[in-house]
């Protein structure tokens, strides 16, 4: 996977090309680098390095991978820890990308199983399901979830986001959990209906 461009407003063009593109959201802290390092396979130093580059939290991060498919890093949407200008701007960016989707394929949004998903992963969920893109919610540190409370915390996290729960696939980045799950998921996003490769 290499880094290829950071965009950090909506007048800053996005990278060439014609691949097809997965973007993953979540709230800071959901596990979204773990998640990313478990389906690339990759160390945490390697995308900690990456991350590192100052201010890239900020902004749309393009990585290519296989010379296959873009992977968009997106920034935490409805974040709170930030001013409400930052939250502002960085909504403007997300809805702005989000609504181009020329080669956008499908969002990944992650969820911290341990708590309900918030008011900002509601927006996000209800904006994707607006402008028809296929979204994916994947519930993130399901090894600290116990197995008699993991078919409620699966239904509480449907309703809540007012989706269906195939909708929601478990993950860990501890474990392993959905790893094949997702990858198949990323697979059916990326390949165009009737293309046989
Ligand atoms: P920021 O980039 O800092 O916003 O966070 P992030 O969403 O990239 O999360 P990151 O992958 O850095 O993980 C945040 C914390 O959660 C770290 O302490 C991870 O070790 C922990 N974590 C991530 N995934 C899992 C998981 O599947 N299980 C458990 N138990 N902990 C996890
Ligand atoms: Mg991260």
């Amino acid at each position: 996977m290499e880094f290829v461009a950071s965009v950090p407003s909506p007048s800053v063009p996005l990278p060439e090309g014609d691949l097809p593109q997965v973007a993953f959201s979540g709230r800071s802290n959901v596990g979204k680098s773990s998640l990313i390092n478990t389906v690339l396979r990759r160390t945490q130093k390697s995308i900690a390095r990456v991350s590192a580059t100052p201010g890239k939290t900020q902004a749309l991060n393009f990585f290519r991978v296989n010379g296959e498919f873009f992977l968009v890093d997106l920034p935490g949407f409805g974040y709170a820890k930030v001013p409400k200008r930052v939250r502002e701007s960085w909504k403007t960016l997300i809805e702005s990308y989000l609504e181009t989707k020329t080669h956008l394929r499908g969002v990944v949004h992650l969820v911290d199983a341990r708590h309900e998903p918030t008011a900002g992963d509601v927006q996000m969920v209800d904006f994707l399901a607006r402008v028809q893109i296929p979204t994916l919610v994947v519930l993130t540190k399901m090894d600290k979830i116990t197995r008699s409370r993991r078919a409620a915390v699966i239904a509480r996290a449907a309703s809540t986001l007012n989706i269906d729960r195939d909708q929601i696939l478990p993950f860990s980045s501890k474990t392993s959990e959905g790893r094949d799950g997702l990858l198949e998921a990323m697979d059916e996003l990326l390949t165009p209906e009737g293309d046989p490769s």
